[in-house]
Protein backbone atom coordinates (compact mmCIF):
# COMPACT_ATOMS: atom_id res chain seq x y z
CA UNK A 1 0.00 0.00 0.00
CA UNK A 2 1.60 3.59 -0.81
CA UNK A 3 1.89 5.62 1.75
CA UNK A 4 -1.16 8.15 2.65
CA UNK A 5 -0.52 11.54 -0.07
CA UNK A 6 0.20 14.53 1.99
CA UNK A 7 -1.69 17.47 3.04
CA UNK A 8 -0.60 20.38 0.82
CA UNK A 9 -0.82 23.82 2.53
CA UNK A 10 -0.70 27.04 0.76
CA UNK A 11 0.75 29.98 2.68
CA UNK A 12 0.06 33.34 0.54
CA UNK A 13 3.34 35.38 1.38
CA UNK A 14 6.47 34.17 1.97
CA UNK A 15 8.42 37.44 3.06
CA UNK A 16 10.16 37.15 6.90
CA UNK A 17 6.64 37.09 8.54
CA UNK A 18 5.48 34.08 7.03
CA UNK A 19 8.52 31.98 7.30
CA UNK A 20 7.26 30.39 10.93
CA UNK A 21 4.42 29.32 8.92
CA UNK A 22 6.07 27.84 6.45
CA UNK A 23 8.52 25.90 8.63
CA UNK A 24 5.78 24.67 11.12
CA UNK A 25 3.17 23.72 8.77
CA UNK A 26 6.17 21.65 6.83
CA UNK A 27 7.37 19.94 10.44
CA UNK A 28 3.39 18.98 10.57
CA UNK A 29 3.99 16.48 7.54
CA UNK A 30 2.60 19.01 4.93
CA UNK A 31 3.13 19.75 1.50
CA UNK A 32 3.68 23.37 1.28
CA UNK A 33 2.87 25.71 -1.46
CA UNK A 34 4.16 29.15 -1.51
CA UNK A 35 3.66 32.28 -3.03
CA UNK A 36 5.07 35.65 -3.27
CA UNK A 37 6.13 38.43 -5.43
CA UNK A 38 9.72 38.00 -4.75
CA UNK A 39 10.98 34.82 -6.12
CA UNK A 40 13.58 35.25 -3.13
CA UNK A 41 11.77 36.24 -0.65
CA UNK A 42 13.10 34.16 2.48
CA UNK A 43 10.12 31.71 2.92
CA UNK A 44 10.35 30.20 -0.89
CA UNK A 45 13.14 28.37 -0.17
CA UNK A 46 11.62 26.33 2.98
CA UNK A 47 8.70 25.41 0.91
CA UNK A 48 8.07 22.02 -1.25
CA UNK A 49 6.70 24.29 -3.87
CA UNK A 50 7.53 28.08 -4.68
CA UNK A 51 5.47 30.56 -7.33
CA UNK A 52 6.30 34.15 -7.93
CA UNK A 53 3.25 35.08 -7.99
CA UNK A 54 2.01 38.76 -6.62
CA UNK A 55 -0.32 37.93 -3.89
CA UNK A 56 -2.81 40.72 -4.26
CA UNK A 57 -3.49 39.13 -7.61
CA UNK A 58 -6.05 37.19 -6.28
CA UNK A 59 -7.58 35.61 -9.45
CA UNK A 60 -4.02 33.65 -10.20
CA UNK A 61 -3.66 32.66 -6.36
CA UNK A 62 -6.99 30.76 -7.06
CA UNK A 63 -6.11 29.49 -10.17
CA UNK A 64 -2.85 27.85 -8.32
CA UNK A 65 -5.16 26.63 -5.64
CA UNK A 66 -6.78 25.26 -7.79
CA UNK A 67 -4.37 23.74 -10.11
CA UNK A 68 -2.47 22.38 -7.04
CA UNK A 69 -6.01 20.67 -5.36
CA UNK A 70 -4.19 22.79 -2.02
CA UNK A 71 -5.92 21.48 1.62
CA UNK A 72 -5.67 24.54 3.12
CA UNK A 73 -4.73 28.50 3.00
CA UNK A 74 -3.23 31.11 5.18
CA UNK A 75 -1.16 33.74 5.80
CA UNK A 76 0.72 35.44 8.86
CA UNK A 77 0.60 39.27 9.75
CA UNK A 78 -0.22 40.63 5.85
CA UNK A 79 -2.97 42.50 5.30
CA UNK A 80 -2.09 42.35 1.93
CA UNK A 81 -2.56 38.86 1.91
CA UNK A 82 -5.92 38.31 3.21
CA UNK A 83 -8.43 38.34 0.26
CA UNK A 84 -6.43 35.99 -1.63
CA UNK A 85 -6.41 33.70 1.72
CA UNK A 86 -10.14 34.09 1.25
CA UNK A 87 -10.76 33.64 -2.02
CA UNK A 88 -9.00 30.06 -1.77
CA UNK A 89 -11.00 29.31 1.15
CA UNK A 90 -14.55 29.88 -0.80
CA UNK A 91 -13.05 28.30 -4.27
CA UNK A 92 -12.13 25.25 -2.56
CA UNK A 93 -14.62 24.72 0.22
CA UNK A 94 -11.78 25.34 2.85
CA UNK A 95 -11.71 26.08 7.08
CA UNK A 96 -11.10 29.94 7.52
CA UNK A 97 -13.12 33.22 6.84
CA UNK A 98 -14.84 33.94 3.63
CA UNK A 99 -14.48 36.79 1.22
CA UNK A 100 -17.81 38.55 2.65
CA UNK A 101 -16.93 38.18 6.25
CA UNK A 102 -13.10 38.86 5.15
CA UNK A 103 -14.45 42.33 3.28
CA UNK A 104 -15.95 43.52 6.59
CA UNK A 105 -13.12 43.27 8.35
CA UNK A 106 -10.87 44.99 6.08
CA UNK A 107 -13.45 47.97 5.69
CA UNK A 108 -13.15 49.97 8.92
CA UNK A 109 -16.42 51.39 8.31
CA UNK A 110 -18.46 48.56 7.71
CA UNK A 111 -16.71 46.90 10.66
CA UNK A 112 -17.97 49.79 12.58
CA UNK A 113 -21.65 49.61 10.95
CA UNK A 114 -21.70 45.88 12.06
CA UNK A 115 -20.33 45.95 15.56
CA UNK A 116 -22.82 49.14 16.10
CA UNK A 117 -25.68 47.58 14.96
CA UNK A 118 -24.86 44.40 17.42
CA UNK A 119 -25.07 47.51 20.24
CA UNK A 120 -21.11 46.69 20.94
CA UNK A 121 -18.49 49.21 21.45
CA UNK A 122 -17.01 50.74 19.12
CA UNK A 123 -15.74 54.18 17.61
CA UNK A 124 -17.94 56.94 15.63
CA UNK A 125 -16.97 56.13 12.29
CA UNK A 126 -17.18 58.46 9.15
CA UNK A 127 -15.92 58.41 5.77
CA UNK A 128 -14.71 61.73 3.95
CA UNK A 129 -13.80 61.60 0.85
CA UNK A 130 -14.05 64.91 -0.10
CA UNK A 131 -14.27 67.95 1.73
CA UNK A 132 -18.14 68.11 1.56
CA UNK A 133 -19.72 67.17 4.74
CA UNK A 134 -16.23 67.11 6.46
CA UNK A 135 -17.50 69.67 9.37
CA UNK A 136 -20.68 66.88 9.79
CA UNK A 137 -18.09 64.02 9.78
CA UNK A 138 -16.39 65.64 12.60
CA UNK A 139 -18.75 66.63 14.29
CA UNK A 140 -20.41 62.94 13.94
CA UNK A 141 -17.56 61.37 15.71
CA UNK A 142 -17.43 64.27 18.97
CA UNK A 143 -15.01 66.66 17.01
CA UNK A 144 -11.45 66.78 18.14
CA UNK A 145 -9.04 65.22 18.81
CA UNK A 146 -9.95 62.30 16.33
CA UNK A 147 -8.21 60.05 14.60
CA UNK A 148 -7.64 59.72 10.75
CA UNK A 149 -7.24 56.93 8.79
CA UNK A 150 -7.31 54.40 5.71
CA UNK A 151 -10.08 52.55 5.58
CA UNK A 152 -8.71 49.25 5.17
CA UNK A 153 -6.03 48.52 7.04
CA UNK A 154 -2.00 49.89 5.92
CA UNK A 155 0.37 48.44 8.30
CA UNK A 156 -0.72 51.70 11.16
CA UNK A 157 0.81 53.50 7.53
CA UNK A 158 -1.61 56.60 7.21
CA UNK A 159 -3.61 56.37 10.63
CA UNK A 160 -3.06 59.79 13.26
CA UNK A 161 -4.41 61.49 16.45
CA UNK A 162 -5.58 65.09 14.92
CA UNK A 163 -5.87 67.45 17.79
CA UNK A 164 -7.31 70.45 15.89
CA UNK A 165 -9.08 71.63 12.99
CA UNK A 166 -5.16 73.08 11.66
CA UNK A 167 -3.75 69.49 11.41
CA UNK A 168 -7.20 67.50 9.60
CA UNK A 169 -6.08 68.15 5.76
CA UNK A 170 -3.01 67.42 5.91
CA UNK A 171 -3.72 64.24 7.97
CA UNK A 172 -6.25 63.57 5.40
CA UNK A 173 -3.80 63.69 2.71
CA UNK A 174 -1.41 61.40 4.16
CA UNK A 175 -3.99 58.98 4.83
CA UNK A 176 -4.99 59.30 1.58
CA UNK A 177 -2.07 57.86 0.04
CA UNK A 178 -2.62 54.26 1.63
CA UNK A 179 -6.90 54.34 0.82
CA UNK A 180 -7.79 52.13 -1.86
CA UNK A 181 -10.74 52.34 -0.04
CA UNK A 182 -11.14 56.14 1.14
CA UNK A 183 -10.50 57.83 4.42
CA UNK A 184 -12.13 57.69 8.06
CA UNK A 185 -12.84 59.95 11.01
CA UNK A 186 -13.14 58.28 13.76
CA UNK A 187 -13.66 59.32 18.00
CA UNK A 188 -10.28 59.48 19.47
CA UNK A 189 -10.88 56.49 22.42
CA UNK A 190 -8.88 57.37 25.43
CA UNK A 191 -8.00 53.85 27.99
CA UNK A 192 -5.92 50.99 28.17
CA UNK A 193 -4.76 49.48 24.75
CA UNK A 194 -4.98 45.60 25.24
CA UNK A 195 -4.40 43.34 22.05
CA UNK A 196 -6.02 39.87 21.84
CA UNK A 197 -4.46 37.05 19.64
CA UNK A 198 -7.41 34.69 19.58
CA UNK A 199 -8.60 31.26 18.14
CA UNK A 200 -12.31 30.41 16.84
CA UNK A 201 -13.38 26.97 16.14
CA UNK A 202 -17.06 26.61 15.41
CA UNK A 203 -18.40 29.63 16.78
CA UNK A 204 -16.34 29.23 20.04
CA UNK A 205 -13.73 30.83 21.31
CA UNK A 206 -11.16 28.29 22.37
CA UNK A 207 -7.97 30.18 23.14
CA UNK A 208 -7.36 33.91 23.72
CA UNK A 209 -4.13 35.72 24.65
CA UNK A 210 -4.48 38.95 25.92
CA UNK A 211 -1.20 41.07 25.51
CA UNK A 212 -0.38 44.73 27.48
CA UNK A 213 0.31 47.00 24.79
CA UNK A 214 3.52 49.42 24.97
CA UNK A 215 3.60 53.05 22.92
CA UNK A 216 6.12 55.63 22.42
CA UNK A 217 5.96 59.18 22.01
CA UNK A 218 4.65 60.22 18.74
CA UNK A 219 4.14 56.67 16.88
CA UNK A 220 0.41 55.03 16.91
CA UNK A 221 0.14 52.02 16.76
CA UNK A 222 2.32 49.77 19.84
CA UNK A 223 5.36 49.81 19.42
CA UNK A 224 5.24 46.84 21.79
CA UNK A 225 3.81 43.84 23.57
CA UNK A 226 3.87 41.99 26.54
CA UNK A 227 2.90 38.96 28.18
CA UNK A 228 0.95 37.84 30.37
CA UNK A 229 -0.72 40.77 30.52
CA UNK A 230 -1.24 42.69 34.01
CA UNK A 231 -5.03 42.76 33.90
CA UNK A 232 -6.56 41.61 36.84
CA UNK A 233 -8.26 38.27 36.13
CA UNK A 234 -11.75 39.45 36.27
CA UNK A 235 -10.76 42.07 33.33
CA UNK A 236 -8.96 39.51 31.59
CA UNK A 237 -11.98 37.35 31.21
CA UNK A 238 -14.48 40.32 30.13
CA UNK A 239 -12.14 41.48 27.47
CA UNK A 240 -11.84 37.63 25.96
CA UNK A 241 -15.89 37.45 26.56
CA UNK A 242 -16.12 40.96 24.28
CA UNK A 243 -13.95 39.40 22.24
CA UNK A 244 -16.33 36.64 21.36
CA UNK A 245 -18.63 39.41 21.14
CA UNK A 246 -17.12 41.34 18.13
CA UNK A 247 -16.53 38.25 16.46
CA UNK A 248 -20.07 36.78 16.57
CA UNK A 249 -21.01 40.41 15.08
CA UNK A 250 -18.96 40.32 11.88
CA UNK A 251 -19.79 36.38 11.16
CA UNK A 252 -16.57 34.99 11.89
CA UNK A 253 -16.58 31.46 13.30
CA UNK A 254 -13.17 29.78 12.78
CA UNK A 255 -9.30 30.46 12.72
CA UNK A 256 -7.09 32.95 14.41
CA UNK A 257 -7.98 36.75 15.03
CA UNK A 258 -5.68 39.88 16.23
CA UNK A 259 -7.61 42.49 17.88
CA UNK A 260 -6.74 45.90 18.59
CA UNK A 261 -9.01 47.17 21.69
CA UNK A 262 -8.96 49.75 24.09
CA UNK A 263 -10.46 49.45 28.17
CA UNK A 264 -12.58 52.25 28.95
CA UNK A 265 -14.38 51.78 32.53
CA UNK A 266 -15.54 48.73 32.04
CA UNK A 267 -16.53 48.75 28.32
CA UNK A 268 -13.85 46.78 25.71
CA UNK A 269 -13.78 49.15 22.97
CA UNK A 270 -13.03 47.24 19.51
CA UNK A 271 -10.33 49.18 17.13
CA UNK A 272 -9.77 46.98 14.84
CA UNK A 273 -10.05 42.87 13.98
CA UNK A 274 -7.49 41.42 11.80
CA UNK A 275 -8.90 38.50 10.19
CA UNK A 276 -5.43 36.73 10.42
CA UNK A 277 -2.60 35.56 12.65
CA UNK A 278 -1.42 38.78 14.17
CA UNK A 279 2.30 39.89 13.71
CA UNK A 280 5.24 37.40 13.77
CA UNK A 281 6.17 39.06 16.81
CA UNK A 282 2.88 37.81 18.58
CA UNK A 283 3.68 34.36 17.71
CA UNK A 284 7.10 34.48 19.24
CA UNK A 285 5.67 35.87 22.07
CA UNK A 286 3.28 33.23 22.94
CA UNK A 287 5.69 30.66 22.53
CA UNK A 288 8.25 31.74 24.71
CA UNK A 289 5.39 33.03 27.04
CA UNK A 290 3.21 29.64 27.25
CA UNK A 291 5.22 26.92 24.90
CA UNK A 292 1.93 27.58 22.87
CA UNK A 293 2.72 27.26 19.06
CA UNK A 294 0.18 29.79 17.18
CA UNK A 295 1.50 28.96 13.94
CA UNK A 296 0.86 25.09 14.18
CA UNK A 297 -2.36 26.13 15.99
CA UNK A 298 -2.93 28.07 13.02
CA UNK A 299 -1.79 25.13 10.18
CA UNK A 300 -4.07 22.58 12.25
CA UNK A 301 -7.15 25.08 11.77
CA UNK A 302 -6.65 25.67 8.32
CA UNK A 303 -6.87 22.00 7.75
CA UNK A 304 -9.59 21.71 9.08
CA UNK A 305 -8.77 20.20 12.68
CA UNK A 306 -9.58 21.01 15.86
CA UNK A 307 -6.52 23.66 17.02
CA UNK A 308 -7.72 23.61 20.95
CA UNK A 309 -5.43 20.87 22.22
CA UNK A 310 -2.43 22.80 20.87
CA UNK A 311 -3.54 25.86 22.12
CA UNK A 312 -3.04 24.37 25.84
CA UNK A 313 -0.43 26.64 28.30
CA UNK A 314 2.63 24.59 28.95
CA UNK A 315 4.07 27.28 31.34
CA UNK A 316 3.93 30.75 32.05
CA UNK A 317 7.43 32.90 31.39
CA UNK A 318 6.60 36.92 31.39
CA UNK A 319 7.93 38.16 28.00
CA UNK A 320 8.18 41.48 26.15
CA UNK A 321 8.64 42.07 22.38
CA UNK A 322 9.71 45.88 21.44
CA UNK A 323 10.26 47.38 17.70
CA UNK A 324 13.07 48.97 17.24
CA UNK A 325 12.19 52.31 15.63
CA UNK A 326 13.56 55.72 14.41
CA UNK A 327 12.53 59.17 12.94
CA UNK A 328 13.54 59.23 9.25
CA UNK A 329 13.28 57.14 6.60
CA UNK A 330 16.45 57.82 4.67
CA UNK A 331 20.05 56.23 5.03
CA UNK A 332 20.84 54.15 8.23
CA UNK A 333 24.21 54.85 9.89
CA UNK A 334 25.24 53.06 12.96
CA UNK A 335 28.22 52.88 15.11
CA UNK A 336 29.61 49.17 14.95
CA UNK A 337 26.89 46.56 15.70
CA UNK A 338 24.89 48.69 18.17
CA UNK A 339 23.48 45.47 19.69
CA UNK A 340 26.77 44.03 20.63
CA UNK A 341 26.38 44.46 24.83
CA UNK A 342 22.91 43.30 24.49
CA UNK A 343 23.07 40.13 22.97
CA UNK A 344 25.28 38.74 25.54
CA UNK A 345 22.48 39.25 28.11
CA UNK A 346 20.86 36.56 29.97
CA UNK A 347 17.58 37.87 29.52
CA UNK A 348 17.51 38.75 25.57
CA UNK A 349 15.87 36.09 23.95
CA UNK A 350 15.93 37.74 20.36
CA UNK A 351 17.66 41.26 18.73
CA UNK A 352 17.17 41.55 14.94
CA UNK A 353 18.61 44.44 13.55
CA UNK A 354 17.11 44.58 9.73
CA UNK A 355 18.55 47.56 8.24
CA UNK A 356 22.00 47.60 6.02
CA UNK A 357 24.77 50.10 7.13
CA UNK A 358 24.87 53.13 4.36
CA UNK A 359 21.26 51.66 2.76
CA UNK A 360 17.91 53.43 2.37
CA UNK A 361 15.95 52.18 5.22
CA UNK A 362 14.02 49.30 4.18
CA UNK A 363 10.76 49.54 5.49
CA UNK A 364 8.96 52.78 7.17
CA UNK A 365 5.62 53.64 8.32
CA UNK A 366 4.88 56.97 7.68
CA UNK A 367 7.90 59.24 8.66
CA UNK A 368 9.51 56.33 11.02
CA UNK A 369 11.45 53.42 9.96
CA UNK A 370 11.56 49.94 11.44
CA UNK A 371 14.97 49.25 12.19
CA UNK A 372 14.51 45.70 13.88
CA UNK A 373 12.95 43.95 16.97
CA UNK A 374 13.86 42.37 20.35
CA UNK A 375 12.26 39.95 22.68
CA UNK A 376 13.31 39.62 26.09
CA UNK A 377 12.33 37.97 29.44
CA UNK A 378 12.13 38.60 32.96
CA UNK A 379 10.41 37.51 36.21
CA UNK A 380 7.58 40.14 35.53
CA UNK A 381 5.66 41.95 32.91
CA UNK A 382 6.39 44.60 33.90
CA UNK A 383 10.26 43.91 34.07
CA UNK A 384 10.64 42.32 30.91
CA UNK A 385 8.87 45.92 28.99
CA UNK A 386 11.22 48.21 30.98
CA UNK A 387 14.36 46.02 29.99
CA UNK A 388 12.48 45.79 26.53
CA UNK A 389 12.47 49.56 26.48
CA UNK A 390 15.88 50.10 27.56
CA UNK A 391 17.34 47.85 25.08
CA UNK A 392 15.51 50.02 22.24
CA UNK A 393 16.43 53.11 23.32
CA UNK A 394 19.89 52.42 24.28
CA UNK A 395 20.20 50.28 20.12
CA UNK A 396 18.16 53.39 18.35
CA UNK A 397 20.64 56.15 20.05
CA UNK A 398 23.87 54.48 18.45
CA UNK A 399 21.34 54.54 14.99
CA UNK A 400 20.85 57.41 12.66
CA UNK A 401 18.28 57.90 9.65
CA UNK A 402 18.81 60.81 7.28
CA UNK A 403 14.80 62.09 7.46
N1 LIG B 1 -10.15 55.46 17.36
C1 LIG B 1 -8.97 55.28 17.97
N2 LIG B 1 -8.76 55.69 19.23
C2 LIG B 1 -7.56 55.52 19.84
N3 LIG B 1 -6.50 54.95 19.24
C3 LIG B 1 -6.64 54.51 17.97
C4 LIG B 1 -7.88 54.64 17.27
N4 LIG B 1 -7.72 54.13 16.04
C5 LIG B 1 -6.47 53.69 15.98
N5 LIG B 1 -5.80 53.92 17.12
C6 LIG B 1 -4.39 53.55 17.41
O1 LIG B 1 -3.72 53.45 16.18
C7 LIG B 1 -3.29 52.11 15.96
C8 LIG B 1 -3.43 51.77 14.48
O2 LIG B 1 -4.79 51.89 14.09
P1 LIG B 1 -5.52 50.66 13.38
O3 LIG B 1 -6.92 51.06 13.07
O4 LIG B 1 -5.33 49.43 14.15
O5 LIG B 1 -4.70 50.63 12.01
P2 LIG B 1 -3.90 49.43 11.29
O6 LIG B 1 -4.96 48.62 10.65
O7 LIG B 1 -3.04 50.11 10.30
O8 LIG B 1 -3.18 48.68 12.37
C9 LIG B 1 -4.13 51.26 16.88
O9 LIG B 1 -3.45 50.08 17.24
C10 LIG B 1 -4.34 52.18 18.05
O10 LIG B 1 -3.23 52.15 18.93
MG1 LIG C 1 -4.15 47.71 13.97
Amino acid sequence: MSPPKPERVLVVGAGPFQVDLIARARGLGAEVVAVDRLPDAPGMALADHAFPINIVDVAAVVALAERLQVDAALTAASDAAVPAVSAVIEARGLCGIPPAVVAVCRDKLRTFEAVHAAGLPVPQTRRVDDSDGLDAAVEAVGGFPLVVKPASAAGGRGVAVVSGRAGLDAAIERARQYAGSGVLVQTFVEGRSVGVEAFLWRGQVVAAFVLDDQYQPLFVSPVGHSLPCTLDAATEAAVVRDVAAFAAAVGITDGPLNFDLRRVGDQTVLIEINPRLGGSSITELVRTCYGVDLSEAAVLCALGRDPTPALARRHVQPVASRLLIARGRGRVDMVGDPGLGWRQHDAVRALRLSVPEGQPSPLAVDEWSLLGSCLVVAPTTGEAEALAARLAADVVSAITVEP
